[in-house]
């Protein structure tokens, strides 16, 4: 498709928040040798997207400017670059961008194999490009946790906070199938929600209960999956079993510090600061599954045209999102590509 152009939205330097957003003709990239060249049917915003372009990881993020943001992709292969055996034009797939090239607000974007899955009929283009980020980190956290998902875990008690989030709605059901028993926090309004993804005990944050962050059945938590900010390890620490660990998927500086000295004094509960930027593609297969199976599904916030991408980012940036933001890129006619010239 060399030559041809694309509708793609794009921010030229840091800051600007959805104001900062361009709609752009630019031309349809070219896959390199391991690589394929999709036709984008619907992409999920991160909060990651938003804070690239706030600037969080300069000058690594993003190497240069102007920047197609968003990873989280699902859509059709269009091209295969020439090393390329396992996918052909025509095959349905999901797939996460790289981080430093991204390029997910667009209607073509090229794919790296090596975190590109089939995806089967049974999961929708939505569905799909909601599971990169919040789905693996969801079911990265939960195994640093120790949970197993073979069937062979040990029952144990999970605390999930901002269990309404993108991740927390994730690992709400990841936990389940971990044979956890899930505690989980969120908004009063997400409450019921929370309850039907599967947790045992729901409590509101904002309640003196919630900021307590006590099981209401007395558990003391095996592993914390933490899916927000400004709770403090005061509140997390009487909470814990005698062996409890609190993976903490917002770390600042702080949490690393305190973290260091939790292992340099033999300290029993533990925190975990994780960040994760390298998927593994055969998690996200199995992920794929399980929502092909109906063993898992994506609470979806809203959905946006490409034409609104600025409402879905600044959604997003509001950080009142219950599940995952989607961006759909139109159908097969309106996203024909034009020929450039
Ligand atoms: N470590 C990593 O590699 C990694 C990867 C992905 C995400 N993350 C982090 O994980 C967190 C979740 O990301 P996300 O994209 O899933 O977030 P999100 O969808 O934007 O989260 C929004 C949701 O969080 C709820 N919430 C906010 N503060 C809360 C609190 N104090 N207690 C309970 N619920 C609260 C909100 O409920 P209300 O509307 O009711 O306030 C809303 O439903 C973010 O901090 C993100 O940066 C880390």
């Amino acid at each position: 498709m060399a030559g041809r152009t694309m509708h793609a939205v794009q921010y030229d330097g840091y800051g600007g928040g959805a104001a900062g957003l361009k709609h752009v003709e630019i031309q349809v990239p070219s896959p390199k040798k391991d690589e394929v060249l999709l036709r984008v049917e619907a992409a999920s915003i991160n909060q990651i997207d938003w804070k690239i372009q706030k600037g969080v990881m300069r000058p690594l993020m993003p190497p240069k400017f102007p920047f197609v943001p968003v990873t989280d992709v699902a859509g059709e292969v269009v091209e295969v670059g020439p090393g390329v055996h396992s996918f052909k034009p025509g095959d349905k797939v999901v797939s996460m961008l790289n981080f430093r090239n991204a390029g997910g607000l667009a209607e073509y974007a090229v794919a790296s194999v090596n975190i590109t899955v089939d995806r089967p009929p049974e999961v929708s283009a939505a569905e799909g490009a909601s599971l990169p980020i919040a789905a693996l980190t969801a079911l990265q956290a939960l195994r640093d946790g120790g949970t197993k998902f073979d069937g062979t875990g040990q029952p144990g008690n999970v605390l999930i906070t901002a269990a309404s989030s993108g991740v927390g709605s994730f690992a709400v059901q990841l936990a389940k199938l971990g044979n956890l028993h899930v505690t989980a926090t969120c908004g009063a309004r997400n409450v019921d929600l929370v309850k039907r993804l599967g947790a045992d005990e729901v409590l509101d944050y904002k309640t003196p209960e919630g900021k307590s962050l006590s099981s209401p059945s007395g558990r003391k938590y095996d592993v914390v999956i933490h899916c927000t900010v400004g709770i403090s390890w005061s509140t997390f620490e009487p909470n814990l079993a005698a062996n409890g660990v609190v993976i903490n998927l917002t770390p600042t500086p702080w949490t690393w510090f305190h973290s260091v000295v939790k292992r340099l004094t033999f300290a029993k509960k533990k925190l975990v600061p994780l960040l994760i930027f390298v998927h593994d593609k055969e998690d996200l297969r199995f992920l794929v599954q399980l929502v092909r199976d109906g063993k898992v599904t994506t609470v979806v916030d809203s959905r946006h045209q490409l034409s609104e991408a600025a409402a879905a980012w600044a959604k997003s940036m509001e950080g009142h999102a219950t599940g995952k933001i989607i961006v759909e890129m139109g159908g097969e006619e309106a996203m024909a590509p034009v020929v450039a010239g």
